[in-house]
């Protein structure tokens, strides 16, 4: 007897579903932006699985359209609001209201774009996307954007599911570059990666994980804000030179993750063209000032790095994840990865591009479409001026601090990023991390916290471009009045 599989024995009516799913989305967009309304609510893990029934649902799957639409209703009322203007929390993206259409598309058709052969739209975007970030850094050897062969020494890339996976990608690079054999014979011993003390974790995990050891990293010491201290990058390298080790990368942050501050491009690349080192910057957060004329300088020398990391679900406003990963010679991009498969990498000459070889990925997400999409929803303009508003709140928010004695800001925003203290309490130094847990208990504000040199903050970060000075204004009032009750 012949079994036949039939998905729609149980007879849920598409359209239903399609248009409760729309509804309930659309509701949770409105009720997000209320006043008054939560930001978030964090419920026990076992009272949310309880409310969503999920091993009932588990086992035997929506009983009709009701009841599948109850359950997107339960899981949405368990989930953050980012849409709310009092979200100020972590760097993930606001996306836009429709920015979720090509994450739909591509639950139906699933055509992963790591080979040109398996989604050639999603691949042909992403070729696209990476030209424009390419022409964006001055690194674009094509002609136009469509052009999409490979020029040795012109700029090249792909995209990738993160930042903390685009770090690992580029220092791979980097590795094959100054250690052609590592692939094959494992890491000479004498390789370290010179970095701000102020790096992303991923760096160290990156190094890790290529079999360096957490020790090869080096850190540079960095100012009270976070950046590099340039004088004694030079210091480092000198001992490390005299330690008889070399340099197989110099990291840059673009911007830190805690205080979102720059380091200085240009210095940092003049002293890597000085010893010929390899140049690395972490763009995850800041490399998308670069669309913006008001705000691109603090990304001066970004195009004198070899490897640029630049996260799309940060400030580019695409869904978790979207990161590029770019070279400014594409013949690195090559080396980091020397494997054949098979059944994928071929020698012949293929349609199209294939990112497959390149990436720590098999199959990925058509990452380029969700890229695409961010910019076709409102044009170019409408992503400059994302970043531009939430850039600009930092500022605004900066100077209202500045009129609050009991409110000290460390530094002046470079980006949407600011971190500050209240004042006001017994032992403040001590309960700033208290004073923010006590806050999100609330509910109405969702704010960070984070360490610089050692001392605690509280940190926003401007990602919803609906967020107004008189947010600003409610949230401070908050901290006073939560500090009062602590
Ligand atoms: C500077 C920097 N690099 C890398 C990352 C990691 O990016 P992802 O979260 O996309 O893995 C972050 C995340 O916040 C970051 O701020």
């Amino acid at each position: 007897m012949q079994l036949k599989f039939n998905e729609t024995k149980r007879q849920l009516s598409e359209d239903i579903v399609v248009q409760g799913v729309a509804k309930l989305l659309d509701d949770y967009i409105i009720n997000s932006k209320k006043s008054g309304s939560k930001v978030l609510q964090q419920k026990p893990p076992r009272e949310i699985a309880e409310a969503l029934g999920a091993e009932k649902i588990l086992k035997h799957g929506f009983a009709s359209e009701s009841d599948l639409l109850s359950f997107i209703s339960t899981y949405l009322t368990h989930t953050n609001h980012l849409k709310n203007p009092k979200y100020l929390g972590h760097q993930v993206a606001v996306t836009q209201n429709l920015s979720g259409i090509p994450e739909w598309i591509n639950g139906v058709i699933n055509n992963p774009s790591s080979l040109y052969e398996m989604g050639p739209a999603g691949a042909t975007l992403e070729g696209v996307m990476i030209n424009y970030m390419l022409q964006k850094l001055g690194w674009f050897a094509g002609s136009d954007l469509y052009d999409l062969r490979s020029f040795p020494d012109g700029g090249s890339g792909f995209l990738t599911h993160g930042g903390s996976i685009a770090n690992l990608t580029a220092l791979a690079a980097a590795r094959a570059a100054i250690a052609p054999n590592a692939w094959e014979e494992g890491n000479p011993k004498d390789l370290v990666v010179i970095g701000p003390a102020s790096s992303h974790y991923s760096i160290g995990r990156a190094i890790s994980i290529l079999g360096l050891g957490k020790n090869s990293f080096v850190p540079v010491p960095v100012f009270e804000n976070e950046k590099m201290d340039i004088a004694a990058l030079e210091t480092v390298y000198q001992q490390v030179r005299r330690d008889g080790k070399r340099v197989m990368a110099v990291i840059a942050n673009a911007c830190a993750t805690s205080t979102g501050l720059f380091d200085n491009l240009n210095a940092i690349g003049n002293f890597c063209q000085k010893h010929n080192l390899w140049y690395h910057v972490d763009g995850a957060h800041g490399a998308s000032a670069l669309l913006s004329s008001t705000y691109k300088e603090v990304l001066d020398g970004i195009q004198t790095a070899d490897s640029l990391i630049w996260d799309a679900h940060k400030m580019m406003r695409v869904p978790a994840l979207c990161t590029a990963v770019l070279f400014k010679k594409a013949r690195h991009q090559k080396q980091a990865f020397q494997q054949k498969g098979s059944y994928v990498f071929h020698e012949n000459e293929v349609v199209g591009i294939d990112s497959m070889p390149y990436t720590v990925e098999c199959t990925k997400s058509a990452l380029g479409t969700k890229l695409f999409w961010t910019f076709a929803l409102y044009g170019e303009q409408g992503i400059v001026d994302y970043i531009d508003t939430t850039f600009g709140m930092a500022r605004s928010f900066y100077e209202l601090l500045q009129t609050h004695e009991d409110f000290y800001c460390p530094f002046v925003p470079e980006s949407n990023i600011l971190c500050f203290q209240y004042t006001k309490m017994p032992d403040y130094l001590k309960n700033q991390l208290a004073l923010r847990y006590a806050i999100i208990d609330q509910g109405k504000f969702y704010l960070t916290s984070c360490e610089i040199q050692g001392v605690r903050y509280l940190r926003v970060v401007f990602m919803n471009p609906e967020t107004t000075l008189e947010d600003c204004k409610a949230l401070l009032q908050e901290i006073e009045k939560t500090a009062a009750s602590l």
